[in-house]
């Protein structure tokens, strides 16, 4: 039996991978903001008979480091970052654009992905995967152009159903390397240009003084330096 945290499973992909191992006997933790669908979520999960992802990775580390196959998977589009990073406003505070948004916060998740793997215990596997476009919630707060996007998007997106077996194969399978990227069953090549470790260090960095704003200490991991 394995202990699944899904950051994000009370809807979409997320609530079909949890469900799908809840039906195969694992013990597992989803978390959500919507109450309703919260609720929703557990009413499935006894049909059944059974923050943030930097924060809660790090603070997982112990846990990780002490389970026999530790793995984060991350549902996310690895590697189609245009390289370009606002490192003055990561927040897109001034002159945003929606696209842009979107762009480098894929950047920004494979950084921070990067570098949590090179700060992980040794068992520790991270993998970034993306399913290509489903159709999904695709919650969000969009600007009507943003909103028309998404919308149009939908056309011939996958269904969660067969998005989410390449999540669970990973799930059953973890690959062997510590940082792994997938993008529609084609790996990634992880040393390369869109994987840049110096700006990885530097938005950890940045990250952990975010946080101290809101008085959360920063993550003790291996390799830290
Ligand atoms: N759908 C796609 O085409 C696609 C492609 C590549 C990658 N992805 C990535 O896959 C992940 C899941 O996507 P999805 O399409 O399955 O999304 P979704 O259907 O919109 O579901 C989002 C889930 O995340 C939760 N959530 C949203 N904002 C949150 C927040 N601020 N804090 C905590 N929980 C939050 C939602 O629950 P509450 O509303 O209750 O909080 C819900 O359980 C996302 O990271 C997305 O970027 C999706």
């Amino acid at each position: 039996m394995k202990h699944i945290v899904v950051a994000g499973g009370t809807d979409g992909l997320g609530r079909a991978a949890a469900l799908d191992r809840l039906a195969k006997g694992d013990t597992v933790v989803v978390i959500g903001r919507n109450p309703m669908r919260g609720a929703e979520f557990l009413a499935a999960a006894e049909a059944l008979g059974g923050g943030d992802r930097f924060v809660l990775g790090y603070e997982m580390l112990d846990l990780l480091a002490a389970a026999p196959r530790p793995l984060i998977l991350n549902v996310a589009g690895p590697g189609s970052g245009t390289g370009q990073i606002r490192w003055g406003d990561l927040g897109f505070a001034q002159g945003y654009h929606g696209l842009r948004a979107l762009s480098q916060g894929g950047q920004l998740n494979d950084l921070l992905g990067i570098e949590f793997a090179r700060r992980a215990p040794a068992p520790v596997r991270y993998v970034l995967l993306h399913p290509g476009v489903v159709d999904t919630g695709l919650s969000g707060d969009y600007d009507l152009e943003m909103a028309a996007r998404v919308q149009a998007m939908r056309v011939g997106a996958q269904s969660v159903a067969q998005a989410v077996r390449p999540i669970l194969d990973v799930l059953n399978n973890p690959p062997a390397d510590p940082l792994t990227a997938i993008v529609q069953g084609r790996p990634l090549d992880v040393r390369g240009p869109a994987f840049d470790s110096a700006a990885a260090a530097r938005l950890f960095g940045e990250t952990t003084r975010l946080l101290a704003d809101f008085g959360v200490p920063s993550p003790v991991g291996a390799g830290e330096s």
